[in-house]
């Protein structure tokens, strides 16, 4: 009998579906001058933006307008986005190349396989993680990004101060997130809580659904002691 592994529980369904033409043609065009291999080396932002900035990883960026807008606003810190969803990368070097910004980069695929492959220990400024999926029937939770292990993995990479910043709009997980946060002995959340919403950060676009729906929004900030 042969063993093989078991694939690993992903925090992300794989949607299908066909590109527009404006998105394909970005991917082609764009990607040699943003993109980043969810493998390789370990990633010295000198040589990602051709100076040394800090290094803020965000993840699950969705179609990008929210990380475009911050990092426009942060010119001198170096995003590094990394989302799964073809589109969504493809809208993101779009966004990037019309406002011409010098300190994004778009990594395609898997931000825990990147984070594991390429990011060092301690190297981080940042990690943003805006409305993650979540994943709400219980029999998911497993594939919720914030969870023990997930969260020792992103602490890790973080600078001593580092910040881990994410919201969501759905109590069950603002919760869990909450508590889990507050579990790792290497945190510290300076609200002792939820930090007031939308706290040094543009809206996102589920954002703004979430908030149309009349739903509230729940933020989280923590600091790697
Ligand atoms: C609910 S959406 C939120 C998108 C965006 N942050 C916003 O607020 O508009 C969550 C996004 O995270 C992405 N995602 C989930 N798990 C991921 C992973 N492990 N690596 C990269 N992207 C992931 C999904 O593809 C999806 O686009």
């Amino acid at each position: 009998m042969t063993m093989t592994a078991a694939a690993p529980i992903r925090t992300f369904k794989l949607r299908q579906g066909r590109l527009r033409p404006r998105h394909r043609e970005a991917l082609h065009r764009l990607w040699p001058a943003y993109g980043v291999a969810v493998d390789g080396r370990p990633i010295d932002p000198a040589e990602l933006f051709g100076r040394p900035v800090p290094l803020v990883l965000e993840i699950g960026t969705g179609m990008g307008e929210g990380t475009a807008a911050q990092a426009a606003a942060d010119p001198d810190r170096g995003y590094l986005a990394v989302e799964v969803h073809t589109p969504g990368v493809a809208n993101l070097l779009v966004l990037a190349a019309d406002q011409r910004l010098t300190n994004l980069r778009i990594a395609h695929g898997d931000a825990l396989e990147l984070i594991r492959n390429r990011i060092p220990p301690a190297s981080l400024a940042a990690i943003h993680a805006f409305f993650p999926d979540p994943w709400p029937k219980t029999r998911h939770h497993k594939r919720r990004l914030f969870q023990p292990a997930h969260v020792a993995l992103l602490r890790s990479r973080l600078v001593p101060g580092g910040t881990l910043h994410t919201a969501t709009d759905w109590p069950g997980y603002a919760t869990a997130i909450r508590d889990v946060l507050a579990a790792d002995p290497e945190l510290v959340n300076p609200h002792h809580g939820f930090a007031p919403a939308g706290t040094g950060r543009p809206q996102t676009r589920y954002e703004r659904r979430a908030r149309a729906a009349g739903r509230p929004v729940f933020e989280l900030v923590c600091h790697r002691r």
